[in-house]
């Protein structure tokens, strides 16, 4: 396989656009017959060092972290593809994402890692995704959204934050933020919707068990879709819930994220709608974080290019919290203060995380 194409009525993540690479590590078809490839997302700290002390392997080597060159601000200096390197006409040929980048004179040769199927002996610098490359809108959630990324490198930057703590979060994809936050939470409820997700997403997590062995933390992968009031607790149904997770989830959860959410405006509403109900319904008060990717379309209807997604989600929150409520009060706030780039990847000047407060009245 030389070059893969995809035709432009298809979903393609930039995630997926912009990362040089030489390898197409595709590692089989899903249950729906899509290639599923495989990408190792180098992290530029290893969990756990203090940012300024040099990692080192066991041996007391410098680990490969430190081959990632890093600009004046410490942030990864990302190989950029050429912006005309695409331009096909009707076709876009992407390049396969593998970000295990070794340290080759181009900076996109593979490292050769032996790892085993479940991921256990991989490098504690390295997590490792399946995910799908271009796809219909309904499936994209089998790609990786740059939101992803952002939200990750904010927990995997703020481990005291989140350390000990009861997590949620709607709409995970392929779980990249999950196993973020799985090397700080104690229990993460990780939910979407699909089981041909889910189960890609479950296998993610296994992937990543060496990143969490040490600690008491779990990930569970489950079933949540937000056009439906409840959860599902039907035993036969696969990613369904049993009775105690969700008193577990009502009673412990204290943080729900969901990255790259907002793209479309019923979505939007139904997420928001499900944020409300399932915030009303937490014993304690929660912080919600949300990424979004300001996406700007050319709009037929205003012959202009407009972010009408991004509109639409800031009207949601404003709405929020306007709301008058008995019950709750929610607080919307941008987070501004620097977020500290620990995985490597190309993030685009319009993606934003923005901070929810909801509390009982
Ligand atoms: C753009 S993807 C983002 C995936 C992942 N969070 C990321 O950033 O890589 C949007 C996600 O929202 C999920 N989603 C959309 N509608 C949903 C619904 N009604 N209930 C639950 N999840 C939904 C999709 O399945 C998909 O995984």
């Amino acid at each position: 396989m030389d070059k893969i194409t995809f035709c432009m009525n298809t979903v393609l993540s930039d995630v997926h656009l912009l990362l040089p690479n030489t390898r197409h590590l595709m590692t089989r078809l899903n249950g729906v017959g899509q290639p599923v490839f495989i990408s190792k997302l180098r992290l530029l700290k290893e969990l756990g060092c203090s940012g300024s002390t040099p990692e080192r392997t066991a041996n007391g080597s410098p680990s490969s972290i430190s081959k990632v060159p890093l600009d004046d601000g410490r942030d990864p200096d990302v190989v950029r593809r050429p912006r005309d390197a695409c331009s096909d006409g009707e076709r876009v040929c992407p390049t396969v994402l593998n970000q295990a980048l070794g340290d080759s004179a181009d900076g996109c040769e593979e490292e050769e890692e032996d790892e085993d199927e479940d991921g256990k002996d991989a490098p504690r610098d390295v997590i490792t995704i399946e995910h799908t490359m271009a796809t219909p809108l309904e499936d994209v959630g089998k790609q990786i959204w740059q939101g992803a990324f952002l939200l990750a490198d904010f927990i995997l930057s703020r481990p005291a934050e989140f350390q000990g703590a009861t997590v949620l979060e709607l709409g995970a994809g392929t779980g990249l933020t999950s196993v973020a936050m799985a090397t700080q939470a104690k229990m993460v409820y990780c939910t979407d919707v699909g089981q041909d997700l889910l189960s890609m997403c479950e296998r993610n997590m296994m992937l990543n068990q060496h990143l969490t062995e040490a600690k008491t933390s779990e990930v569970r992968v489950r079933q949540l879709d937000w056009n439906g009031e409840n959860f599902c607790t039907d035993a036969e149904i696969p990613f369904s819930w049993t009775e105690e997770e969700v008193s577990d989830l009502h009673n412990g959860t204290s943080v729900i994220m969901a990255a790259d959410v907002c793209y479309d405006d019923e979505v939007t509403d139904v997420f928001f709608k499900t944020l409300y109900r399932i915030t009303s319904n937490l014993r304690n008060s929660s912080t919600i974080y949300v990424s979004i990717e300001k996406r700007f379309d050319f709009m037929l209807r205003h012959m202009d290019v407009a972010c009408e997604a991004y509109i639409h989600f800031r009207r949601c929150m404003e709405d929020l919290c306007g709301m008058h409520d008995d019950k709750m009060e929610y607080r919307v706030e941008q987070v501004l203060s620097p977020i500290p780039q620990l995985l490597q990847y190309e993030r685009v000047e319009h993606l934003e995380l923005w901070k929810i407060t909801a509390k009982q009245k």
